[in-house]
């Protein structure tokens, strides 16, 4: 196992600095409890950086990023940077840091154990035991496709998938799903793009021929953001392309809660990047009140992807045992009373750290 690492912290902008920060504090914490050498560098990224040096992804950042042992991003984007366009916004900077470092697997896990099911949005009854593994393609699809034009007029995005694009992320979600229960739910629209047919096809191949052991199904898009909402659990792996996967699990989350529970990893390039699934959240910034938890998890999913287990699971356990204890940041109270600060949670989840059994749970 390596000694030390190097993580490269992007706050960026709104909430994203504060959810960073607390995701620090809690690197921290289990640093000393696992004996982990980390280093941290903070680097500019998003609005912020436009506001200094005038684009959202400055060389510098991205080499440092691709020097790092890992990426970990708060979020990016704001009313106060709409009026750009295209690669100019903090957006286009996200998708240049993607696509810079290659990082085609966006795996986005939704759990909702039995003990935190009263935090859904749905009935405890109808979400306990939710264990969703969505595997999103994150560098291809309509987000990437040429050409893009925007006039007056008229405007165009192209939605492309290439075979080798479409195989690489059926084997990512695949061999996921070979470490869950060996169900992969493959979401596209078939019965109308031609880039979904194409996909069908081809997942359908690569999972017949050299995982004969995966049961794939397929679903258009359409019934799969039903069938999440009417019964979640009949999902293990969903795999699925850039634009769908993005709004599937923003759904995804209500079965846990809230949007700012949810972690995610971007694999498969040259640095791993964690970043939460919700955004800057502008109404929420400098208020201290931001629920920090899909980036602590995007932290801990740092940790596994490096092989540490035991203190990743450390971050897992402290996660579940704060809410169970009944600290909830507002956005998962009704109304927001009773509710607690994002550093009184951070506080209290690093007491949970600290005295964690991850060896015998
Ligand atoms: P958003 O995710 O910022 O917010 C959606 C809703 O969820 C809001 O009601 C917000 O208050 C709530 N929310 C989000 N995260 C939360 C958290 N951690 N704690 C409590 N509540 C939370 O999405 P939006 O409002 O559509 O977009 C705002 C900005 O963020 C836009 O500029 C958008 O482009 C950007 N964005 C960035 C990312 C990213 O950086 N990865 C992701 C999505 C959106
Ligand atoms: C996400 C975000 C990004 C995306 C935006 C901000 C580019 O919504 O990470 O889910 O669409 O991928
Ligand atoms: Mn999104």
């Amino acid at each position: 196992m390596k000694s030390s690492r190097h993580i490269v912290l992007l706050p960026g902008d709104g909430i994203g600095p504060e959810v960073t920060n607390a995701a620090r504090l809690v690197l921290e914490s289990v640093a000393v409890r696992y004996a982990l050498e980390l280093t941290f560098e903070e680097c500019e990224f998003g609005g912020a950086a436009i506001d200094s040096v005038g684009f959202p992804l400055p060389p510098e950042t991205l080499s440092a990023c691709k020097n790092a042992d890992g990426i970990l991003m708060g979020a990016i984007g704001g009313p106060r940077w709409d009026h750009l366009k295209g690669e100019e916004r903090p957006e286009g900077g996200l998708l240049a840091l993607r696509s810079g470092l290659g990082v085609f697997a966006n795996l986005r896990p939704v759990s909702v154990p039995a003990s935190l099911a009263h935090l859904s949005v749905l009935p405890p009854k109808k979400v306990e035991g939710t264990d969703i593994l969505v595997v999103r393609e994150l560098i291809g699809g309509i987000y990437f496709g040429k050409p893009r034009v925007l006039e007056a007029e008229y405007a165009v995005d192209t939605m492309t998938y290439s075979v080798a694009e479409i195989e690489r992320i059926t084997r990512v979600a695949c061999t996921w799903a070979r470490r869950r229960k060996g169900h992969i739910t493959s979401v596209d629209k078939a019965n109308v793009l031609a880039v979904s047919r194409l996909w069908r096809e081809t997942a359908t191949r690569i999972a017949r021929d050299e995982f004969p052991d995966i049961q794939m199904d397929h679903l258009y898009v359409d019934n799969a953001a039903m069938q999440l909402v009417l019964n979640p659990r009949q999902f293990d792996v969903i795999l699925t392309g850039n634009l769908f996967g993005d709004i599937l699990s923003d759904l995804s989350s209500t079965l846990a809660g809230s949007l700012g529970l949810l972690p995610s990893a971007c694999l498969g390039g040259i640095t791993p990047l964690f970043e939460p699934v919700h955004g800057s959240a502008p109404e929420l910034a400098g208020k201290d009140s931001a629920n920090p938890v899909g980036a602590i998890l995007s932290a801990g999913m740092m940790l596994e992807e490096w092989g540490e287990s035991e203190a990743a699971k450390s971050v897992r356990l402290a996660v579940e045992n704060t809410l169970k204890a009944g600290y909830w940041t507002a956005d998962l109270v009704s109304g927001g009373r009773g509710s607690i600060s994002t550093s009184a949670f951070v506080s209290e989840l690093i007491t949970h750290i600290t005295t964690v059994e991850t060896v015998s749970s």
